[in-house]
Formats: structure tokens, sequence, C-alpha cells
């Protein structure tokens, strides 16, 4: 045979990987697993086992426990009481497991590597190249935040028992985002792994009982969504952490509604792949590889939108195919493969109802014609071409191996396509044209933005998402943040400060007041839709004016105007400064006037009034400096990029203030967000509305565009409620009663937006380490990360 017969009919032989120590394991268990309770192998007390396949064919693994509600109650038990000798071990003492953990996984990384891809069906080169070293490289990270929260966090302290729920797509590399960060921060855990995939955790419990780890501060409870359920509800965990589909993320937000458990959600996504006319198209064909084969497509960010630029389309479209022609495919644990089988029949049923409603949409579909090994559970690789955007292969997440594409003509077309989505997890641009690239990645509504590159991951990065594809982040300095709270959140008190009343009645003055206050949309002062008002009194029950009654069509209104309006978003930060500036001058030239309403509404004495506007005027000087100085970090990754993690704006942010400090309050609250650039509809005291809605003519005078600044007044749990399902507000802070606070939790769920509330604890907003400072700015901001190739 010629050397070039060779190369065009070379054949790969299996290249199996031994399996014997991974059956070893689970030998050792007599292939029914317990428990992983305080730090012992517990029975469950459900008595019920869940079996586990190896999808590549099919053969029975092991039995798993269903975790019980009593045993849900042991672990959370277990983990509350090893709580406090866990933080009192210091960041550095937590370090050193931390570091003795990722040593045990990289000695064990084999092992792990095999059993994962036995479980799951993932090849095991992925599992060994890429999976198990950077759930090591997860812990060496996070075991350095451990020594450095006391430097780098002074004001933050552990949240407590973390309830974390994972799913199969990446059983230890999501344990591991999981509890690195929440036992460095001085966290302990109850984990669920997912039940198609709970093996390497067990594996994981073993090094922990190893390692000496306390007992307690990690805990596996095994089972299905039920005890999933019983995790989320438990009363005493603190915080929810979960990754899974969007539909089971929804239930968990609602069934935690008001109940003060933090919670970060990492759901689905839709991502796109953007190609412009002038990419490297062989690339282009190995980052698709990576970004829809990889994991057979079962990953939360796979690019499964390939959005095309027409020029290009056909040439590219036939270099993919060529490729896919060769994609291997086969046992999980042959080291030759490119895809390996999906997790589970279930989800083999779920990847061809999608195909099937695909074809029947009549789109045009592509497989290779190589046949799929028999036995296991293996779907080909596809393509749908051609694909409308509003079909359901468009907009729906297939979790397989599916690439559907699709053409644009020009650049402002495919960010439309881009973000014509709900989710908004992840994206990937490919063009040589670094300014295309750069131009490109701000205007995507996802928080994950790869450039020619994709599906790259690093614990140094934070990766979570906009929109519908959840909130918080895992990794980087941003992720910590979901596994700890301000230690100030302790001294808010569960009563509104009292407020002194002057013993004097406060003069009324009829001709020094606006009566009749009205709204203020689009920068104009606008009657309210229902054409009722509601009478406002002093502390003495004396009439002093009128509030428009708002209601769902002025929200509407004001939220159409704000999401119309780009001009306060576009500008640059130093922009936004000036004219907050400007805001702080012309209160401070009103200051009297804004002082002796005040003292009017609320009856206090003019004093103490004066006191309130003078406070305000510093925080509105205070966070003019800050528009241009909460910038983002350049993360030190390990791979050839640069990984910018920048705070953006959320987009239209609602909110309704607390009763008290009518201007304080309204201003502590409305300035942030402007300073970051948001668009806001803001409910000012409904107790003493006047000093926001007469605060119109400072933002006139002050050059803040129309659209910027929009104030609704009225009730302001309707209002709350309102904005809470409005789908085009994307983030929504709430100081009000508890109650309230339930609320808004609850209705924000369909809509996924973020919200910030106060559970019905107060501020004393005068005191600035309650009332101001960097976590305002968090709140209205979501961290962006882009990776941009570097020095590669
Ligand atoms: P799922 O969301 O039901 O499962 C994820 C985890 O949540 C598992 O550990 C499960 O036991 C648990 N769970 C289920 N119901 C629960 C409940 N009511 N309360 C608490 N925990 C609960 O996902 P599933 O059914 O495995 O997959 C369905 C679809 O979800 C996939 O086809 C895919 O589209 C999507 N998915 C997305 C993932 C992502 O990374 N974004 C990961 C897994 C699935
Ligand atoms: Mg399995």
């Amino acid at each position: 045979m010629k050397i070039s017969e060779i190369f065009e009919n070379m054949t790969y032989g299996p290249a199996p990987e031994n399996a014997s120590e991974a059956y070893k394991f689970l030998d050792k268990f007599e292939k029914k697993f317990p428990l992983f309770i305080n730090g012992e192998w517990q029975k469950s007390d459900s008595e019920v086992f869940i079996k586990t396949f190896n999808p590549s064919d099919n053969s029975e693994l092991s039995e798993i426990s269903s975790g019980s509600p009593k045993d849900v109650d042991d672990a959370v038990k277990a983990a509350k009481n090893a709580l406090e000798a866990w933080v009192n071990l210091g960041g550095i003492g937590r370090a050193k497991y931390l570091y003795a953990i990722a040593r045990q996984i990289q000695k064990h990384s084999r092992l792990f590597a095999v059993l994962e891809s036995l479980d799951n069906g993932k090849p095991v080169r992925e599992t060994r190249d890429i999976d198990i070293p950077l759930v090591a490289r997860h812990f060496y990270h996070h075991a350095g935040w451990a020594s450095l929260m006391e430097t780098e966090l002074p004001d933050y302290q552990e949240v407590g028992v973390i309830g974390q729920i994972i799913p199969w797509n990446f059983p230890m590399l999501m344990l591991s985002w999981k509890i690195a960060p929440a036992l460095a921060m001085g966290n302990t855990v109850v984990l669920k792994p997912a039940e198609f995939t709970s093996l390497t955790a067990l594996l994981f419990a073993d090094i922990c009982k190893n390692v000496g780890l306390p007992n307690g501060v990690i805990n596996i409870v095994t089972g299905d969504g039920k005890t999933g359920a019983e995790i989320v509800n438990h009363p005493g965990v603190d915080k929810i952490a979960f990754t899974g589909s969007t539909e089971v993320g929804k239930i968990i937000r609602k069934s935690i509604a008001g109940s003060g458990k933090k919670l970060s959600l990492e759901l689905g996504g839709k991502s796109p792949f953007i190609v412009f006319e002038d990419a490297d198209l062989d690339s282009v064909v190995e980052g698709i590889v990576d970004a829809i084969w990889f994991n057979q497509g079962q990953v939360c960010c796979a690019s499964s939108r390939l959005l095309v630029q027409e020029s290009v389309a056909e040439k590219l479209y036939s270099k993919i195919k060529k490729r896919m022609e060769k994609l291997r495919m086969g046992n999980s644990l042959d080291k030759c493969i490119d895809i390996g089988a999906v997790v589970d029949q279930t989800q083999w049923n779920t990847i061809d109802g999608y195909v099937k409603k695909g074809i029947e949409e009549g789109n045009q579909i592509w497989q290779p014609t190589w046949e799929c090994p028999k036995g296991g559970q293996f779907y080909p690789p596809t393509l749908f071409t051609d694909v409308p955007a509003a079909s359901i292969i468009a907009q729906e997440e297939i979790f397989g191996p599916v690439l559907v594409a699709m053409t644009f003509r020009h650049h402002k077309e495919a960010v439309n396509l881009a973000n014509n989505t709900r989710y908004g997890l992840a994206a990937s641009i490919w063009t040589e044209n670094i300014n295309l690239a750069l131009d490109i990645a701000p205007q995507i509504k996802a928080g994950t933005v790869w450039i020619n590159s994709s599906n790259v991951f690093d614990a140094a990065s934070g990766f979570g998402g906009y929109r519908e594809s959840g909130f918080g982040r895992e990794g980087g300095k941003e992720g910590l943040f979901e596994y700890v709270k301000p230690k100030i959140e302790k001294e808010f008190p569960e009563n509104a400060p009292k407020v002194k009343i002057s013993k004097t009645k406060t003069a009324f003055n009829p001709s020094g007041i606006d009566k009749t206050a009205k709204h203020y949309i689009g920068g104009k002062q606008v009657r309210p839709d229902s054409g009722y008002s509601i009478n406002i009194t002093n502390p003495w029950g004396d009439y002093i004016g009128e509030m428009p009654e708002g209601t769902r069509k002025d929200i509407r209104n004001a939220v159409e105007a704000a999401a119309g309006s780009t001009s306060w978003g576009s500008m640059t930060g130093h922009a936004r400064a000036q004219v907050l500036y400007f805001i702080a001058e012309n209160l401070s030239s009103r200051a009297k006037e804004f002082a002796e309403k005040i003292a009017l509404m609320t009856g206090q004495t003019l004093n103490d009034a004066e006191k309130e506007v003078e406070v305000s005027i510093q925080r509105i000087f205070a966070y003019a400096a800050y528009a241009d100085k909460y910038d983002g970090q350049v993360h030190s990754t390990t791979s050839k990029n640069v990984t910018l993690a920048m705070p953006e704006a959320l987009g239209v942010l609602g909110i309704v203030c607390p009763d008290e400090n009518p201007l304080l309050g309204f201003l502590s609250l409305l300035l942030p967000a402007l300073a970051m650039g948001n668009n806001v509809v803001i409910v000012p005291s409904e107790k003493h509305p006047f000093s926001a809605t007469d605060f119109y003519q400072i933002l006139e005078t002050s050059d803040v565009p129309a659209g910027a600044v929009n104030i609704i007044t009225g009730k302001k749990d309707e209002l709350a409620s309102e904005m809470a399902k409005h789908f085009n507000i994307d983030g929504l802070w709430y100081f009000g009663s508890k109650e309230g606070s339930e609320k808004v939790e609850a209705l924000a769920t369909e809509s996924m937006k973020r919200t910030w509330v106060n559970y019905g604890k107060h501020r004393n907003w005068l005191d600035s380490k309650h009332g101001f400072g960097e976590i305002f700015l968090r709140n209205a901001t979501q961290i962006k990360n882009i990776w941009i190739p570097y020095g590669a």
C-alpha cells in the first residue's frame, strides 16, 4: 500500500481505557451506595434505590440511595453543626483542606476520569483532559481565595448551610464549581448530584474522608428531584445553588420566594455562534466541533445556533459536513472517539423529539452517512440549515448534538438574531477583524462571550447567565459573592428607625407646594392613566397634597420609555459622572426648599430634614465619582486569553423605595443605578412622595436624557407586583415589607429577572455603612466575561 493511500484509508483500532479500578470502587460498596452524612457512610432510611447505567452499553453500574426527608434533615443538621468550627478555622485553615482535596483529585485523576466517562457516556478523552483537570484547578484556585478571604473580603462573612443541586452533564465539574467556593468562604454544604450520574460525587466523598475533612462540612445526599426539593425547602438551608433546567430553576425560585434564602441559578441556553465572512473557516469548523459536539452537545452554553454571514454560508456548510463525516463515535472509554453516548434513554428521546419537530417544520436536515454504534444511547451529530429564527428548534434548548444554522447579511442582523432568544448564557464570535469582534461583544446579551474560541472555562473567570439563563456567577472573584453576605446585614432592624417628630406642628404653607404631583415618564410630566389621585397627609393627619395613583398602564408606559431610550446607557462613565455632579449642584442650590418639603411631609424638625438633604447631596457626589471607577477586572486564566470581567448595566431597572427618608432613600437607590448606566423606573416613598416628584425639575435642569429616569407614584406593593411581572424590566429592587418582598420574588420568577429585596428589614439611610457602597453598584450590574485570544 502506498503512503498516500494509507493517509486516505487510515482507520483507527479500538483504544479502550482500562476500567478495572473504577469497577473495584463500585465493588467496594457492593454496587449499592449509602449516603455520605456527617463524615460517615450512612444507610438511607428510605431503603429505596435508583439504578445507574453506563449509557454506552446500557449495562447497570450500581444502585444509589434515594435520599429521604429524614436523610436530608440529618445532612442539614450535620452541616449546621459543622459550621462554627469550619468558620473559626479561618481562611488559611480551610485552604489547607482545599489544597489537600485538589491534590487527591490529581492523584486519582484517572479513576475519576474513567468513572465519570462510564457513568455519563462522555469520551474519556474529555474527562481526562478537560473535566477532571478543571476540577482540580477549581479546588486549587479556591484554596487561594480561602486564604485571601480576610484580606480581600473583610466586610463579608459566610452565608451558612448551602444546598447544592447539580445536573448530569458535567457531574464532577459542577460539583467543584459548587463546593470549592462554598467551602472557601466558610460555608458547609449538602450536595445532591444528578440521579443519572452520582458515582463520582460518591468517590469524591470517599476522598473527603481520607483527607480528614471535618465531619459535616460536606454531605452528599443522592436521589432524584424529590430529594432535591427536600433540600430546597429545608428551613435549615441558607442558600440554594442550582444548575439544571430552566423549568426546575423556576420551581425552586417560586418555592423559596420570601424565605430570605440566597439563590443562584445557572440554567439553560441557546447560545449563538456567529461567523462573519472574514473568519478563518477552518478554525471555525474546529470551533464548531468544540461548541456543539463536545459532550454530545449536552452543554448549557453549547453554541447550538450557528449564525453565518450569507456570503460564506454554503462554503461553511460543506466544510462542516465534511468534518461531521469524519467524527468518530463510540464507547466512551475508547480513547480515539470524538463523540460518546448521551446520558440516558430519556435524553435521547428528548433530542429525537426535537429533531423530528425540526423535520416536520420543513427544515433541511443533514447527518453523516456512517451508522451510530448499536446497543447504547448514541445520537448522530445533526445539522439543520436555513432554519427560520422562530422555528422551535431555533428557540428551544435541545441539549444534544444538534446544530441549527441560519444566515444573516449585515452586522446588525447578526446581533438581532443572536439576541432573539429568551436565554443569555454565552456567545461565540468569529472574525479576523478585531474591531468587528469587539464591536459585537458588548451588543450580545450573554454572560460569556468567546472571541474566536468556544467552550473555554477556567476557575479564575466567572460564568453565568443573563435573562432566563439565570443569575449569579460561578468562578472568579465575582463568583465568591454568591457564597458570602455583608456582615453589616446583622445590624438591619426589623422595624423602621423612629422618626423624631417635631414638637411644634410644621407650618403648612399652601403656596409653597405643587399640590397635585404627576408621574414623570420619558422626560415629561404625565397625568395618571387611572385618573385617580391619593391624598397625602402629614403625621398630624392634615392634607398636604395628592399624588397620582399609578396603574399597570403607567408602569407599561414608563418601561417603554426606559427601554426605548439608549442615550444614557451608551454614554461613557465620565460623561455620566458630569451629569450626576450637575444633579448634586442643582440640588445644593435648592437645598432649603427640599428640606422644608421633607419637614412638611414627615413632621421632622427642619434641622433633621436639612441633614437628610445634606447627606443626599454627598451621596450623589459619591456615586458620580463611582460612575467611571466601578470597573472590571482582567482575569488570570490558564488559557492564552485575556478574560475581561466587565460590569454591564442590567438595562431597565425597577426600584421601589422605602417609606422613610423620602429624599435620601430615593437617591440612595436611584443614583447607583444611574451611575452604572441603567434606565430606571422608580416608585417613590408611598407615604411621602413629593421629594421624588419635585425631583424631576432637578433632573431636567441637569441634562438627564429623557427616559433615563421615570417616576411613578402610587401604592408601592401593587406597582411592585406589576414591575415584577413585566418582561422588559431586567432587574427589580424592592425596599418594603416582608410580604411585599415575597411577592416580588415569586412574581419575578416567570421572567427570571434579578431581584434585590429587603425582606422587611430596614436600613438607616443616613448611615453610609447601611445606605451606600459597592453592594448597590454590584446589584445594578451583571458581569460579562469576554475571552479574547492574547499572546497565543
Ligand atoms: P433537571 O433540571 O430536572 O435536573 C437537574 C437537577 O435538579 C438534578 O439533580 C435533579 O435531580 C434536580 N431536580 C429535579 N427536580 C427538582 C426539584 N423540583 N427540586 C430540586 N431539584 C430538582 O434536568 P433534567 O431533567 O436532568 O434535564 C432536562 C433538561 O434540562 C435537559 O434536556 C436540558 O435541556 C436541561 N438541562 C440543563 C442543564 C444546564 O446545565 N443548564 C443541565 C441539565 C439539564
Ligand atoms: Mg449513568
